[in-house]
């Protein structure tokens, strides 16, 4: 690993007929996820594509240990596990150096090396320069990549992420899914991606797996075997593209949705 690590790199996972209800205030059962089983391999690029509400998120909960499933199993093959929230998630009384570092205290880098750290993937994926402010002197979308950065700095084998990119401009997150693309590629991370967008999801994935509106299921796998780095414009990305709106429609989902 890169720094720090524990090991030989791994990042396997492995759903098998996970269901999920919650049980509300009132007594009511709301059955959210109903048979999800899919497994990734280590150092895979997968995107999770589906509708509003469907449960994208809660299967990353799942996955990261941070919500408990009602039935079927979830392995992880041991690793260091990386999140980027669909909200940033900061500390507002900690500067955006003091969030990046966070997760890097409980383990033995000594102060100059998480600063190091931390200036580095705020380089990488921005705001550089804001390393002083607090979250709340941020921008929506700086905070979030505030948020990317400290996911990032722990290097983590498994990197789960919740629509990271859909509050940016179109242009920085062009630049910011090129440079998750060289980073992926170079330290080989199994990364899960939640995206509403199809042309992102065709963009970054190796894997797409469609979900259904709740309780969600696994309504179509699709494996994009193109090379990387992959270009904008490229007309088979787009045929692609093409094909899974109409499968999101054949799901019977409104465009609207996703
Ligand atoms: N703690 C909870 N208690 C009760 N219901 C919940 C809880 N967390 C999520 N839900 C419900 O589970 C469903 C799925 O939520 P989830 O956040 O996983 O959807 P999502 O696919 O990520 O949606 P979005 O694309 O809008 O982020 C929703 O109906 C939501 O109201
Ligand atoms: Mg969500």
């Amino acid at each position: 690993m890169a720094h720090g690590g524990s090991g030989t790199a791994v990042g396997a996972i492995r759903l098998t007929n996970v269901a999920k209800e919650h049980v509300l205030a009132s007594g009511e059962r709301l059955r959210v996820l109903e048979d999800i089983s899919f497994e990734l391999a280590d150092r895979s690029f997968t995107s999770i594509l589906g509708p509003s509400g469907c449960g994208k998120s809660t299967i990353l909960n799942l996955i990261a240990g941070l919500d408990s499933r009602s039935s079927g199993q979830i392995s992880i093959d041991g690793a260091r596990i990386g999140f980027v929230f669909q909200q940033p998630r900061l500390l507002n009384w900690r500067t955006v150096v003091d969030n990046v570092i966070l997760p890097l205290e409980q383990q033995n880098f000594g102060r100059e090396a998480m600063r190091a750290l931390a200036a580095k993937y705020l380089r990488l994926v921005g705001p550089a320069g804001y390393e002083p402010y607090y979250p709340l002197q941020l921008s929506g979308g700086m905070q979030q990549r505030v948020a990317i950065a400290r996911a990032l700095a722990i290097d983590p084998d498994i990197l789960l992420m919740d629509e990271p990119f859909s509050g940016l401009d179109e242009i920085t997150s062009r630049k910011l899914r090129q440079e998750l693309l060289r980073i992926w590629q170079e330290t080989r991370k199994t990364i899960l991606f939640v995206t509403h967008s199809i042309s992102e999801s065709v963009f970054l994935s190796q894997q797409i797996l469609i979900v259904s509106a709740k309780p969600a299921r696994i309504f179509k796998r699709i494996t994009i075997d193109l090379p990387y780095p992959r270009e904008y414009g490229d007309l088979r990305l787009f045929e692609i593209e093409t094909q899974l709106t109409k499968d999101f429609l054949e799901m019977g989902n409104s465009a609207s949705d996703v």
